[in-house]
């Protein structure tokens, strides 16, 4: 018997030894589900993405998601139900502005850490395994306390997310690449009425007491959630 050949009789011995110890104590593993080698894939450095969203309080939302990292802004154009459109536009300087075109206001709030970064998902996530997300297969990974992350098995596109709040997020498309024009990043001239009063206006990460402050000082805005009923 040749060297190699009595080297894999031995790993087959100890593989089936390891497995015997285990079975009664329900640890076998699937191939590719282990916690270690599961991670995330990095969002694309740009993406337009069209989102069913199911706030918590059941009001409806259909948003576009325009994530631009390379121009450090992102945009949520939120289309509530039979409603105003509301536009949350975000830079990574810190400053975004909520306003509503049909109305004529304009809030805005100052986050210091900007946006969130492409591979925010990757360290200090928790894989959680594999289930069913709107009838896809997903990967799935939880993030302090704060979100519960679908990932499409196959394509490894992002099919959704659950904020703790009980916000659901449910992507319809999701074009990599894709980018809004210059143009359409422009907020209009009355949010910048008392120009220099821009400390004065509310200032979103205060204390970090709660699962959402904590995760947007760590990591930045997450699209959706500021426009839930917080
Ligand atoms: C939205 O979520 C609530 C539970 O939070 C649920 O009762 C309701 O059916 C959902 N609406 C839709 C259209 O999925
Ligand atoms: C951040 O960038 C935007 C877009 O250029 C600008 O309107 C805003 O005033 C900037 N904010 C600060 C604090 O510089
Ligand atoms: C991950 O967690 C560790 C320990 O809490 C922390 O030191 C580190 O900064 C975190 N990394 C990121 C990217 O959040």
């Amino acid at each position: 018997m040749s060297r190699t050949m009595e080297r894999l009789i031995w790993q087959f011995r100890l593989f089936a030894l390891l497995c015997s110890l285990c079975a009664p104590f329900g640890c076998t593993q699937r191939v590719g589900a282990d916690a270690n080698t599961v991670t995330p894939t990095p969002w694309p450095l740009q993406f337009h993405a069209l989102a069913f969203i199911n706030s918590s309080s059941g009001t409806l939302q259909a948003t576009d998601l325009w994530y631009d990292w390379p121009n450090g802004r992102n945009f949520n154009i939120i289309h509530n139900q039979l409603k105003n459109v509301l536009h949350d536009l975000e830079w990574t300087n810190g400053t975004s502005f909520y306003y509503d075109l049909d109305a004529g206001t304009c809030q805005t709030r100052i986050f210091d850490v900007g946006i969130l970064r492409p591979d925010w998902l990757v360290d200090n996530s928790t894989y959680i395994g594999q289930q069913s997300y709107d009838g896809f297969t997903c990967n799935v990974w939880e993030k302090a306390d704060f979100i519960v992350y679908y990932e499409d098995v196959d394509t490894k596109r992002p099919v959704g997310w659950i904020f703790y709040t009980g916000m659901t997020i449910h992507l319809m498309s999701f074009e990599e690449g894709a980018v809004l024009a210059d143009s359409e990043w422009q907020a209009p001239a009355y949010c910048f009425e008392e120009e220099d009063s821009v400390l004065g206006k509310q200032k979103v990460i205060e204390t970090e007491n709660e699962p959402w402050r904590k995760f947007l000082a760590n990591f930045g805005n997450l699209p959706g959630f500021l426009v839930d009923d917080n």
